[in-house]
């Protein structure tokens, strides 16, 4: 990809990393430490077993203002490091992490430079009893890999960072079949949305780039007839996500573009996980980096193609700011009872099986929700109850088990809005 640099050499100094690239990296670092952390939490539990896999793994290391600075394979090493120590700290049952890593790379000299830089550091025999440096391309060893990740874990609990140079490299097959044979399997996918629709066309060599991604020729053609529209871009940014979660099966994602100074054209970074927690833990640290990641158009409910229509996307930068929550509290506070309503919450709806079915649609975390609903609740739009059906304490945290109900009858309040 043009202005990105990401070829190593054995004994050339490391490739610089450019602006996004960076803050691609403070996301998966973030997300890695809160993941062990969650994870860790549990004081009963004494032993923790994961694969880190990186399947499109660099050379290891960046130059940045002129200071050497790890790449991805390093920080997973250095995130479990740092959670042995962090998490063990007053601790009577020690907590043993038992991670293993999983590294591969395609190009010769890369993975020399990565090889070299794990040696140096005398990484190389840490591994982990599942771990493995591969030369080779992530998709020729998808088998292997999993193979792996059960080994470790039963149900395989792993994170597997697929950070391509592109859009087509990792194919949204392997994608689902990750999910799929490893039930407690993670993905972080990098996906280069903006090259692809900048070429978007109806030829042969771009259906055949495109076939990764499971897009047709039906698909294409809806991308093309939105090409050159008012606020095109956007709308095909909606329908390619809309395409690509659907082919991917995933239960909770969250896709967030990344723009750098120096980038014009964006890069997605999409989290798919089956569990909500996950999606919620990934939306905490999209807030805690603030500026920088961002998602064009509100982040309320009507985020990310749920309507692809243009009047309902406020079209501005939506940058993970006091300013986008602000905008994203008094968007939710409209949308929400509506949605309730369509949800069938007049008779009732539990707050867990309501959030697995709108969650994705938005870039507001748990918390952020339910300061929305306690919102509602002042205004008598909706009741929230308890599992057994007693008013919930005002202002109290909310469970999945908790039932939201909206009035039978609209208020003219809420018609009025
Ligand atoms: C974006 S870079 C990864 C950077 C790395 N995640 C980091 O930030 O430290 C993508 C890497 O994938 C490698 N690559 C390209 N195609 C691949 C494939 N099919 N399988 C494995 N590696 C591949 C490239 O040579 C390149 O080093």
């Amino acid at each position: 990809m043009k202005g990105d640099s990401f070829e190593w050499a054995p004994d050339a100094p490391p490739p610089t990393l450019q602006d996004h690239s960076e803050r691609k990296l403070a996301l998966i670092r973030r997300y890695l430490r809160r993941y062990l952390e969650v994870l860790g939490g549990d004081r009963r539990r004494d032993r923790m077993r994961l694969t880190l896999i990186d399947g499109f793994a660099g050379g290891g290391l960046f130059t940045r203002h002129g200071k050497v600075v790890p790449g991805t394979p390093l920080i997973m090493m250095e995130e479990i490091e740092r959670a042995a120590r962090v998490l063990n700290d007053g601790r009577h049952k020690p907590l043993d992490i038992e991670a293993s890593y999983v590294f591969v790379e395609k190009r010769r000299d890369t993975f020399e430079h990565l090889k070299q830089t794990l040696a140096i550091r005398g990484l190389a025999n840490g591994l982990g009893p599942c771990g493995a440096l591969i030369r080779g391309t992530f998709e020729a060893e998808l088998d292997g890999i999993i193979e792996r990740a059960k080994m470790q874990h039963r149900t395989g609990r792993s994170i597997f960072l697929l950070d391509q140079t592109g859009y087509n490299q990792a194919s949204l097959h392997q994608v689902r079949r990750i999910l799929t044979e490893l039930p407690t399997s993670e993905v972080i996918l990098t996906f280069a949305a903006d090259w692809l629709l900048d070429y978007v066309a109806d030829a042969p060599s771009f259906l055949k780039a495109v076939e990764p991604v499971g897009l047709t020729r039906n698909d294409v053609d809806r991308l093309l007839a939105l090409k050159g529209a008012a606020g095109g871009r956007v709308l095909m940014q909606q329908v390619l996500l809309d395409l690509i979660t659907e082919r991917i099966g995933a239960t909770f994602t969250t896709p967030f573009f990344v723009h750098g100074d120096d980038a014009h054209r964006a890069i997605w970074i999409i989290h798919l996980s089956a569990h909500p927690k996950a999606r919620d833990v990934m939306l905490e640290q999209h807030w805690a980096l603030g500026n920088g990641v961002l998602h064009q158009g509100p982040g309320s409910l009507r985020m990310l193609g749920h309507k692809t229509d243009l009047d309902q996307l406020a079209m501005f930068d939506f940058g993970f700011d006091p300013f986008a929550e602000n905008k994203l509290h008094s968007s939710l506070f409209e949308e929400v009872p509506e949605a309730l309503w369509e949800d069938g919450a007049a008779d009732g709806l539990q707050l867990g099986t309501w959030l697995a079915g709108r969650v994705n649609r938005t870039a507001a975390t748990k918390r952020q929700l339910g300061d929305v609903l306690w919102a509602l609740a002042g205004e008598r739009e909706v009741e929230i109850l308890t599992a057994g059906g007693r008013p919930k304490r005002r202002g109290s945290r909310l469970r999945e088990t908790d039932v939201i109900r909206t009035p039978r009858q609209r208020s003219a309040f809420s018609f009025a809005r």
